[in-house]
This record gives structure tokens, sequence and C-alpha cells, in this order.
């Protein structure tokens, strides 16, 4: 769509042609065009300086798009400053005002909508409940732990029931168990109030347990738009592939294609067939993605021979609690990893030659790397 032509969208937010440069030249977001449902959790992903916290700013109202427009509702927002945009935000070193309590600190907001004595004080009770901290209301941020103080970033960014509430790498300061803990309960607020919230993480896991959609970025580029078992399934290409979920890669050339899948002539030696996801044809170099819980282990010479049946040897084995990970060479890549059931490693010593088996379809043909 045009930037110029104002049609009513079902989206709540839209990005349309989004460009922004800090310094004239080296745009650090490219060409961006996103929706963002209402009611949606979307979560910005990709690596540091790929543009996230750019796109976060530029919908709050901080940065100004160089290029294109968004829309907020229908209306567009560019030149609206951030404090009209009805906009809640949590940041990763939570920002809260040292020399305020803990209810000051929530009720901030209110106080600079102007909002009445007493509805400020019921929301900010209600606020308190909320986050589980009634008893620390008279608290200093200083007082806090790190998860407390950020719930309490959490409260103040809620309480005047923003319709869209921004999050940049909210639980960056915390450690993994408190991290996993608030995942679910950002989660599980977003549900109960049905919030809009566009989330920043550059840790895939997060991404993965909380959003209903994620837009990979890389490079100021949306490199994909998709539900988290979408992008896990069906990567567009091996930036995605690598960049969600644990992966391995055999490098070769595509020797044929037949409707959706090729036969690939490994590098390393041995021919596959993968899903042609992203090669141009015949003669076209290619990275073939597996994930390692997708591949079986056969010592067994005399097992049948499928059409992925690649000679592999034993590096080491590593044991992980919950499930065990061979570590193979295949093809030439050294580092090849296959899950096993917790175990099943024992018999895999150094220097043991195995077989690996995998179907075509969990086999990616993607761009090379
Ligand atoms: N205020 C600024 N002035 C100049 N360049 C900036 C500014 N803010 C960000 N950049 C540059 O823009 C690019 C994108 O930065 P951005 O902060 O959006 O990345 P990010 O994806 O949020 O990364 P991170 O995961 O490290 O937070 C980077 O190359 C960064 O150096
Ligand atoms: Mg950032």
């Amino acid at each position: 769509m045009e930037a110029g032509m104002v049609t009513p969208a079902p989206a709540l937010v839209r990005f349309s042609g989004i460009q922004k440069t800090y310094d004239g030249e080296h745009l650090v977001v490219k060409n961006l065009d996103l929706d963002i449902r209402k009611g949606e959790f979307i979560t910005l992903l990709g690596p540091s300086g790929s543009g996230k916290t750019t796109t976060l700013m530029m919908l709050a109202g901080f940065e100004v798009p160089t290029h294109g427009e968004i829309y907020l509702a229908d209306r567009p927002i560019k030149t609206m400053p951030p404090h009209k945009r009805d906009i809640g935000m949590v940041f990763q070193n939570y920002a809260l005002f040292p020399h305020l309590t803990i209810a000051e600190n929530i009720a901030f907001p209110l106080s600079v909508r102007k909002t009445s004595k007493a509805d400020v004080q019921e929301r900010v009770a209600a606020a308190l409940r909320m986050i589980k901290m009634e008893n620390l209301a008279h608290r200093r941020p200083g007082q806090l732990s790190g998860g407390q103080q950020q719930r309490v970033a959490l409260a103040r960014a809620l309480v005047f029931n923003p319709q869209l509430v921004l999050m940049d790498e909210p639980l960056g300061a915390l450690d993994k168990r408190l991290r996993e803990q608030m995942q679910l309960e950002i989660k599980q607020l977003h549900e109960t109030m049905g919030i809009t919230i566009v989330y920043v993480t550059h840790d895939q896991s997060e991404a993965l347990t909380m959003s209903d959609r994620i837009a990979v970025f890389n490079d100021g580029i949306v490199q994909q738009i998709d539900k988290p078992d979408a992008l896990y399934e069906h990567p567009v290409n091996s930036f995605v592939a690598h960049f969600i979920g644990e992966n391995n890669v055999l490098a070769g050339t595509v020797e044929t294609v037949d409707k959706d899948y090729c036969r690939v002539a490994l590098t390393g030696g041995g021919a596959v067939t993968a899903r042609a996801v992203n090669v141009s044809g015949a003669g076209a170099s290619t990275a073939l993605s597996v994930r390692p819980e997708r591949i079986a282990i056969v010592t067994d010479d005399s097992s049948s021979d499928g059409p992925n049946r690649l000679p592999a040897r034993v590096q080491n084995t590593i044991y992980l609690g919950d499930h065990a990970l061979a570590v193979l060479d295949v093809a030439g890549n050294g580092e090849f990893m296959v899950k096993l059931q917790p175990g099943a490693h024992g018999s895999l010593r150094h220097g043991k030659s195995v077989f690996i088996t995998f179907r075509p379809e969990d086999c990616l043909a993607l761009d090379p790397v």
C-alpha cells in the first residue's frame, strides 16, 4: 500500500515503507512494512544492531522515521509527540524513579495524565495486586530485588490502560530462572488484559515462548514474520533457520529439482533429497538445514536404505539430563548434532562408525551461508 493512501485497516499498528538512517547514509531500518493486530503479542527478534530498538523507538515517538509512515488505529502518527500516543513502555534497566516509593512510581503516568486522586488510588492498588506487591508499596526501588523492580516497571506501563505496550529486552537483566518466571507472568497479563504487546528480544527461546507472531530482523530487514511453530518448521532462508532453534548445516550443490523436492550432492561426499525451499534450480549452491531431533543414528549396516542415509563418525556425546547429544562428523561437518534419548549415548564411543538417516521433508535446501 502507498504511504499516502489512508485506508482503514484491521491492524492496530501499521508500519508502511518505513526507513530510518541516523547518519544520512546507512539505513538501519531498510523498508519496513509490518501490521500489528489488536490484541496481538508480537516479538521483534534479531541479533544486536539489527534495528529492533530503532523500530520500537519510532513507534513510541522518540525517533522519527526518515521515510514512510506509521499508523496507530488508522491515524498517521509520525509527527505525534510520544505522550499523546497512549503507549506504555518497559525497558531493560527498569528506569524507576529512585526517590519515589513503589506506589508513587506506579502512580506517575496517572499524575501526568491528570487523573483524579481517588482514581489514582484505586488504580495503583489494583496494579499492586496484579504484580502481587501490595505489601511493598511504600518501599523505594533500591530496596527491591531485580525481579520485583521489573514487576513495578510492568505495573507502571500498564496502570493507565494503554492500548499498546512496548517492551525492549525487559527481562535482560534478570537471571535465567526469574526470566522464565516473568515470561509466563507477562504472557498471562497479556492474555487476561487483552492488550497489544510489541516485545523486543534477541533471545529466540524467549520469543518462541511468549509470542503470537515473531518478526525476525537482520541488518534492518525483516526476514520473516510468522507464528513460532511456522518459523521453526518453515524458515524461508538460512538466516532464520539458524536463528530459530538448533540446526545442522551441510553444504552442497543442487543436482535436480522435482516440484517441491531436490536432490543435492554434498560438498563433503554423498547425496540427499531435500525440500527445495530457497534454491534457484539445478547447479545452485545450497546450505541444507536439518534439526538435531529429526535425525536417527543407525549402527546396523543391514537396516533399510532410505533416500537420506549418510556415513558418520562419532566425535563425542554430551549428557544433558533430559536428553543427550551425539556430536558427529558428517560429510565434512565435524559438529553435526543429533539429539538422543537420555541413556542412548552409552554405546556411541569416540571414533565409532555409524549412519544417520532423516526424512526428505526434514531436510531444507536453503540459500548458501
Ligand atoms: N542514536 C543513534 N545514533 C546513531 N546510530 C544509532 C543510534 N541508535 C542506534 N544506532 C545504530 O543503528 C543500528 C540499529 O540499532 P538498534 O539499537 O535499533 O539495534 P537493536 O536491534 O536494538 O540491537 P540490540 O540487540 O543490540 O539492542 C546499529 O547499527 C546502531 O549502532
Ligand atoms: Mg536494542
